[in-house]
């Protein structure tokens, strides 16, 4: 569903994931490169949260002003998804951080979930699921599907890049989720690539992985 799809174009975010995908950064570069990528998404994916209207004093009179004050919710998908935490909290302090943990099997590709920390009082808030990749959309629909079962309503996605098939797949279940990226690449590897040493269901032309790349575990 196009119209629920965000892609920045903003000429930072072109230059910083044109960073990230360079196989030539190392690590701590990574890293701080998807914190600022995180923050600058989230300025964007959150530009339709509401706000009230409050009346200020400043130091000449008062004037009307606004509180951001929506009660957010921020599930990782670890491990990826970690890096994109305090970029999303320098703006968004007040946000709940909710874990979610899934890998993929190698064979299958499908998540497979092995941590959950979802609070109780969860259905109030706007939920921003965080996770730099959108491959298949498997991690991404499972994480969706958990926090709809749990009453969430208002859910956006933030990555850093995404394959179509994982936009399809997302929005073929979930056309309500709004997916914001920095950019979204030409396609998915298949089993042909594997001749090239490239294992199927990475985003091509990509950056790698993205769990591998920040935590120095390649
Ligand atoms: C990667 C990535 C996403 C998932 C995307 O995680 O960070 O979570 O795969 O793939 P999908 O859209 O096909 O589900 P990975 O399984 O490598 O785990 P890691 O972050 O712990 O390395």
């Amino acid at each position: 569903m196009a119209n629920n799809l965000f892609v920045s174009g903003h000429p930072l975010v072109e230059h910083k994931i044109t960073q990230l995908r360079d196989v030539t950064t190392d690590f701590r570069q990574f890293r701080s490169i998807v914190a600022e990528l995180a923050m600058i998404l989230a300025y964007e994916a959150t530009a339709d949260l509401a706000t009230q209207p409050v009346e200020v004093l400043t130091p000449l009179t008062t004037t009307a002003g606004s509180k951001f004050d929506a009660r957010v919710g921020l599930a990782p998908i670890l491990r990826a998804g970690l890096g994109m935490v305090d970029g999303m909290l320098s703006l968004i302090p007040q946000a709940e951080v909710w874990h979610l943990g899934f890998y993929r099997d190698e064979q299958t590709l499908q998540p497979v979930i092995y941590y959950n920390k979802l609070p109780k009082d969860l259905s109030t808030h706007t939920c921003f699921v965080l996770d730099p990749m959108l491959a298949t959309g498997g991690s991404a629909l499972a994480a969706v599907d958990i926090l709809k079962r749990r009453g969430v309503i208002r859910i956006k996605f933030v990555g850093l890049l995404a394959a179509p098939e994982g936009i399809a797949a997302l929005h073929g279940t979930h056309p309500d989720v709004a997916v914001h990226v920095a950019a979204v690449d030409e396609r998915l590897t298949t089993a042909a690539d594997t001749a090239d040493g490239f294992p199927p269901g990475f985003i091509w032309p990509g950056l790698g992985d993205a769990g591998d790349r920040q935590f120095g575990t390649r």
